[in-house]
């Protein structure tokens, strides 16, 4: 053989070796003789795997990943983070992960321009029961979280995912820029047997921008939404059941203590333990401005429909307010609906002018208590316990 003729046959040989050694995603080959080069980039191929390390190997070669009935072994990561730019990931069938006691998270994405998806009839089942004790992540056995959609960016979407049963708290939101997170179901209602199911929030945004979660609709037991700093994040069209409502905070002592251009709209929440929700951390110092709910139902809430206070400390309130982290443009328009008998229907606690700028119109919740342990409140624009 010739020199060119022996670089030939081993250029041959490399590619089927390399189709050879990875039997786990189907690729659909290139349709003309690749040179390494083009194996390597492999630019629209899609990939289907049914082993978790098997995908975490390969995902910078697939322009499309399929994620079909993977069962993810115990204390692993299912790992879909530093995609090529525009993958997209298909999760299809059933996803499960099997128990360990660790932190997790179970499931990880990040790129630029990602999206992900569900194939109809598909279910990510996080096996919560195996995990539940009643002391989520303040005791009891170390529980994974779900998913991180930590430094997504570009204009990526993660949309219409089935979510089961979580061991704490479900998606992550951190370190991401252009983010759309549409048409999640998650579905923890089963924690609530025997009060098992705890600290099992749906969406947790920290340090990111340009967040929009649409049409999500949740089963849980705490927040349903928790935004602990970020700008420009929209929350509309959310149906929220069984948990703790629609938070911002608690706001300070983190590393971002700035929370501005929320917009929590045209959603609702029952069963609930509070409605409309923010809290500011004791002594810190932050800042949570330009905040707008509206349009948002409540019924069946169990302690505070509208609670804005200033006193958190260690998880738990102090109930002497403090100035670190004002609360300023806060809009609440057409929050309506009944908590119950016990609980209280409006409770603000804020530090002597650290709320300002506020304007209330269309708040009627109604069918629990009168607070008379309010303070702080904008002389202006309507807001009243
Ligand atoms: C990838 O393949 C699909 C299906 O054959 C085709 O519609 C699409 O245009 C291709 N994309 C690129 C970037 O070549
Ligand atoms: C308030 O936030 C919205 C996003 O919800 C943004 O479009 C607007 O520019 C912000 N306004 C100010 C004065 O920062």
């Amino acid at each position: 053989m010739s020199l060119l003729q022996k670089s030939f046959a081993l250029a041959l040989v490399s590619a089927a070796t390399f189709v050879a050694a990875t039997p786990m995603p189907v690729v659909t080959p290139a349709p003309v003789f690749p040179d390494l080069a083009s194996i390597e980039k492999r630019a629209n191929s899609s990939c289907t795997f049914t082993d978790a390390a098997a995908a975490s190997a390969s995902k910078t070669s697939c322009a499309t990943i399929v994620l079909s009935g993977i069962t993810v072994p115990s204390g692993t990561t299912l790992d879909m983070t530093g995609l090529t730019d525009g993958t997209a990931v298909i999760f299809e069938g059933t996803t499960t992960w099997e128990y360990e006691a660790w932190s997790g998270p179970l499931f990880s994405v990040s790129g630029k321009d990602i999206a992900v998806s569900g194939a109809t009839g598909h279910v990510l089942d996080g096996n919560g029961a195996k995990w539940w004790d009643g002391k989520g992540s303040n005791g009891g056995v170390t529980k994974p979280k779900f998913f991180y959609a930590h430094s997504l960016t570009g204009s990526s979407s993660i949309k219409g995912l089935n979510v089961l049963n979580t061991p704490v708290q479900a998606f992550s939101v951190n370190s991401a820029t252009g983010l759309t997170l549409d048409s999640i179901t998650i579905d923890n209602s089963a924690g609530d047997t025997g009060s098992l199911g705890h600290n099992t929030d749906a969406f947790d945004v920290g340090s990111s921008s340009g967040i929009t979660i649409s049409n999500a609709n949740v089963k849980n037991q705490d927040d349903c939404l928790a935004i602990n700093s970020g700008t420009d994040i929209t929350f509309t069209g959310g149906t929220c059941s069984g948990g703790h409502g629609l938070s911002i905070g608690s706001v300070g002592g983190r590393s971002d203590n700035t929370v501005s251009g929320i917009n929590i709209a045209s959603s609702s929440v029952t069963a609930s333990a509070n409605g409309v929700r923010i809290k500011t951390v004791s002594g810190a110092t932050g800042t949570v401005s330009n905040v707008t709910y509206s349009d948002i139902k409540l019924s069946g809430i169990t302690s505070y429909g509208i609670v804005i206070q200033q006193d958190y400390k260690n998880g738990s309130p102090t109930g002497t307010p403090t100035t670190g982290v004002p609360i300023t443009d806060l809009t609440l328009s057409s929050i309506t609906g009944t908590v119950s008998s016990s609980a209280t229907n409006v409770y603000i606690l804020c530090g002597s002018s650290s709320c300002s700028s506020w304007t209330w119109t269309g708040v009627s919740v109604t069918g629990g208590k009168a607070s008379t342990a309010c303070s702080g409140i904008p002389s202006a624009g309507g807001a009243a316990c």
